[in-house]
C-alpha cells in the first residue's frame, strides 16, 4: 500500500513537472495585449450586448477556426468561491481560453488559485481585488486590465453590470475544479455543470484537428 502510494506521488510529480515544462516553452496562439486591445475598443459602451457582438466578429476575423461557431456562443452561469457570474466561452484548449465574464448583480468571494495566469480587461462597471496579504483594495475600472498571476489569491468584488473580456493562459483543466465547486457543493444545479462541462468539451474538440496539423508538422520536421 505504502509503495503504491509512493508511486502514485511520484508519478504526480513528473506529470506536474511535465506539464510546466511545457506550459513554460510552447507557442500560443493569444496574448494578453491582443485579447485586452480588442476590448479596450469597447469601454465606455452603453450597450455591452452589441459591443460583446462585435467583439467576437472580431475575435473570429482575427483567430480563424478558433472561436466557436454561433450556435455554440452561449451565456452559461458559474458558481464559485460564493460569487455569482456567467461566462460566454469563445475560445478553449488545454493551455488557454477566451471568454467574456460578468454580472448582472453585485457579488463577491475568493478569486481562487489557479495553475494559470488570468487577466481580465473591462468593458463595463467595476471590478475590486483584495490582495492576500494587504489590508486594502484595488478598484479598477472601464479600461483597466486586472491581472492574476498563478498561485495568487485574492477577495474579488464585481459591482452590478460589470462586463469584461477574461484570457487565461496555463493547465486550463485544472481550473474547472475550482470553477464548478459551488455548483458541485453548494447550489447542486447539474444542468448548470453539464454546460459548462459540454461547452468546454466542444471548444476542445474544435481545437484538436489544429493539435493535429501541429503534431504533422513536428513529425514532417523530424523527418
Ligand atoms: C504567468 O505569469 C508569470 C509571471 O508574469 C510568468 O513568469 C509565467 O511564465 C506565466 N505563465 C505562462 C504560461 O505564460
Amino acid at each position: 500500500m505504502l509503495r503504491f502510494i509512493a508511486k502514485l506521488l511520484i508519478f504526480v510529480v513528473i506529470c506536474i513537472f511535465s506539464i510546466q515544462y511545457w506550459l513554460e516553452r510552447k507557442s500560443y496562439l493569444f496574448d494578453e495585449e491582443a485579447v485586452a486591445s480588442i476590448a479596450r475598443k469597447h469601454v465606455g459602451t452603453t450597450d455591452v450586448k452589441a459591443s460583446f457582438k462585435k467583439i467576437i466578429q472580431t475575435f473570429r476575423q482575427r483567430y480563424p477556426g478558433h472561436i466557436l461557431p454561433p450556435e455554440h456562443i452561449e451565456w452559461v452561469f458559474i458558481n464559485a468561491g460564493g460569487w455569482m457570474g456567467s461566462f460566454c466561452l469563445l475560445h478553449a484548449s488545454l493551455t488557454e481560453y477566451v471568454l467574456l465574464f460578468g454580472t448582472a448583480v453585485p457579488t463577491s468571494g475568493h478569486s481562487g488559485r489557479y495553475w494559470a495566469n488570468i487577466s481580465d480587461t473591462i468593458v463595463t462597471g467595476s471590478f475590486m481585488q483584495w490582495k492576500e496579504g494587504e489590508l486594502s483594495n484595488v478598484v479598477y475600472k472601464p479600461g483597466d486590465t486586472v491581472l492574476h498571476v498563478w498561485g495568487d489569491v485574492a477577495a474579488v468584488s464585481w459591482a452590478e453590470g460589470t462586463w469584461m473580456v477574461e484570457y487565461g493562459r496555463g493547465f486550463i483543466p485544472s481550473t474547472l475544479g475550482f470553477g464548478l465547486s459551488d455548483t458541485i457543493f453548494s447550489t447542486q444545479d447539474f444542468l448548470t455543470m453539464y454546460y459548462v462541462l459540454r461547452v468546454y468539451i466542444r471548444a476542445l474538440l474544435q481545437e484538436t484537428g489544429f493539435l493535429w496539423v501541429d503534431f504533422k508538422n513536428v513529425i514532417k520536421n523530424a523527418l
